[in-house]
């Protein structure tokens, strides 16, 4: 079965640069990317690059080259619907707020709507692609509501989760490690349908990378990745505060067992703790569903890697409380990124927003500068904390366009994203402008303890004892 139109419902940070890629590589399939989110849909439209909806590096010369000749943005989601062969669920799955599993669960109401409309519109037969993150037995509901509320026709669904990483989307999509497709094994029906989307990526990704398995092995390998790269976060985080009693470093402890071959180099940065919007909302859903099958043991082993997180996010502005003399009350501590990681706009979870209510509840004053992230931006993460009112956060942060600014008169400049432009600031200049003693605490080991104790600075690195 040759696919000619694909219908992606969903224009976020996965269904944007995944369709992008698709497009590039597939100039005979027209693909339409669709969202409910008109400004989102827009923005996708907008002539200035610059102001696409996310920010990814080389992401902006791929929308350019296919933007028009067979990739579109709509909202237009019936009509897509209707047109497509293939259509991916690309919408948001984050925790639930509400209910039976509030606070762990998926909140799986974007997708049931997806299923639900999909239903209603399908006049052919169509495969129906998991592309977001979800439940291992997802897919059974889909098929569910799809048999029947549809109109007879026969629906195929496959999960093809995505393993792309903010900041490197472009390349992790263009050279992933694997690409993985679940579907139903057992029917010549299934097999057709899989072997449809095996072709669509053997355009560009080696026959042996693109992996095929049961629908209920892909959804939990998913869950699965994201857990154990999370999991390695937190065990290097954990080590990190080993290290700050006994005096190792960090760094080259991550080094030393690093070369191990069986534990490998990458992901051993200790950090501030983990954000962004999947792995703490993953790992919490795997907890929900181990828990679901009474399997407590494995969910409480799972769960600590959250909770691991959060208190390193939590020493971390402890740290800062205490080294500043047990107060930071009307003191301006300046934050040196926003973002959850470097080479993205996204905020979600990020450490930076934890770390700065923490201080705010020791009424520290904080100044913040992303080079990515706008001010409504950072203003909109902290009310949702809902911690304080608006007007107060208003009030107590403050948000700079100029890092330089932003730093002047502060009492202690904090690193919270390793954005790389930081590393060839003039930190003479810095100290000069600041309080004395001048203070960094750097969430990242992004910068140069040697280099910074020579100006002056009192220098915290995670991972280091002083
Ligand atoms: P996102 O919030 O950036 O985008 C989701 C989009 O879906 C939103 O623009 C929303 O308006 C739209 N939407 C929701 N319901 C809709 C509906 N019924 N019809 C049309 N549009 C609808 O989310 P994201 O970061 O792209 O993540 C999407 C999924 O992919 C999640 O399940 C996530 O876990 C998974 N994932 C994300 C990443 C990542 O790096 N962000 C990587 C791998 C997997
Ligand atoms: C992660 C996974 O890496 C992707 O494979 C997956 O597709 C994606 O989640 C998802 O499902 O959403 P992402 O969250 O975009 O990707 O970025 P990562 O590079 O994994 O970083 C996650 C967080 O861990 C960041 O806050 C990062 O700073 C932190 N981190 C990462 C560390 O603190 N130390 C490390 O060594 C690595």
């Amino acid at each position: 079965m040759k696919i000619k139109t694909i219908c992606c419902i969903g224009a976020g940070y996965v269904g944007g640069p995944t369709m992008s890629i698709i497009a590039q590589k597939c100039p005979h399939i027209k693909i339409t990317v669709v969202d409910v989110n008109a400004s989102r849909i827009a923005a996708w439209n907008d002539n200035n690059l610059n102001r696409l909806p996310i920010f990814e590096p080389e992401l902006n010369d791929v929308v350019k080259e296919v933007r028009g000749r067979n990739l579109f943005f709509s909202t237009d989601v019936g009509k897509a619907i209707d047109e497509a062969d293939m259509i991916f669920i690309s919408v948001n799955t984050p925790t639930k707020t509400y209910g039976k599993g509030k606070g762990m669960a998926a909140d799986l109401k974007y997708i049931e709507l997806c299923a639900r409309q999909i239903a209603k519109v399908a006049k052919q037969n169509k495969i129906v692609v998991e592309k977001s993150t979800l439940p291992v037995r997802t897919a059974s509901a889909i098929k569910s509501i799809l048999d029947n509320t549809g109109n007879g026709v026969q629906f195929q669904i496959l999960s093809n989760p995505e393993f792309l990483a903010e900041g490197t989307a472009v390349q992790n999509l263009l050279k992933p490690d694997r690409v993985l497709i679940g579907g139903d094994t057992s029917t010549n029906e299934g097999e057709v349908a899989i072997q449809a989307l095996v072709e669509i990526y053997s355009n560009w990704v080696p026959k042996k990378q693109i992996l095929t398995t049961n629908v209920w092995s892909s959804e939990l390998s998913k869950l699965t990745a994201n857990a154990f790269l999370a999991q390695r976060v937190s065990s290097i985080n954990a080590m990190s505060e080993i290290c700050e009693k006994t005096g190792a470093d960090i760094k080259e402890v991550s080094k030393a067992i690093g070369m191990d071959s069986r534990i490998g180099s990458k992901f051993l940065n200790a950090s501030v703790g983990f954000g962004g919007s999947c792995f703490q909302k993953d790992i919490l859903n795997l907890v929900y569903i181990a828990r679901s099958y009474g399997l407590n043991e494995v969910a409480d082993y799972w769960e600590q890697v959250v909770i691991m997180n959060e208190h390193q996010k939590n020493r971390f502005s402890d740290n800062i409380v205490s080294t500043l003399y047990n107060t930071v009350s009307g003191k301006k501590i300046t934050f040196l990124g926003w973002a959850f990681k470097k080479d993205t706009n996204d905020t979600r979870e990020s450490a930076a927003i934890k770390v700065a209510d923490n201080l705010l509840n020791e009424q520290a004053r904080i100044s913040v500068y992303d080079p990515k992230v706008p001010k409504e931006k950072v203003y909109t993460d902290l009310d949702y904390l809902n911690t304080r009112s608006s007007s107060e956060n208003k009030s107590l942060l403050t948000v700079n366009k100029d890092p330089y600014e932003a730093c002047k008169n502060s009492h202690a400049i904090s690193i919270l994203t390793e954005w790389d432009e930081f590393k060839s600031y003039d930190w003479e200049g810095i100290y000069k402008n600041m309080q004395k003693p001048a203070f960094i605490f750097d969430g990242r080991g992004l910068l140069n303890k040697g280099e910074l104790e020579k100006i002056g600075f009192i220098y915290y690195n995670i991972g280091t004892g002083n």
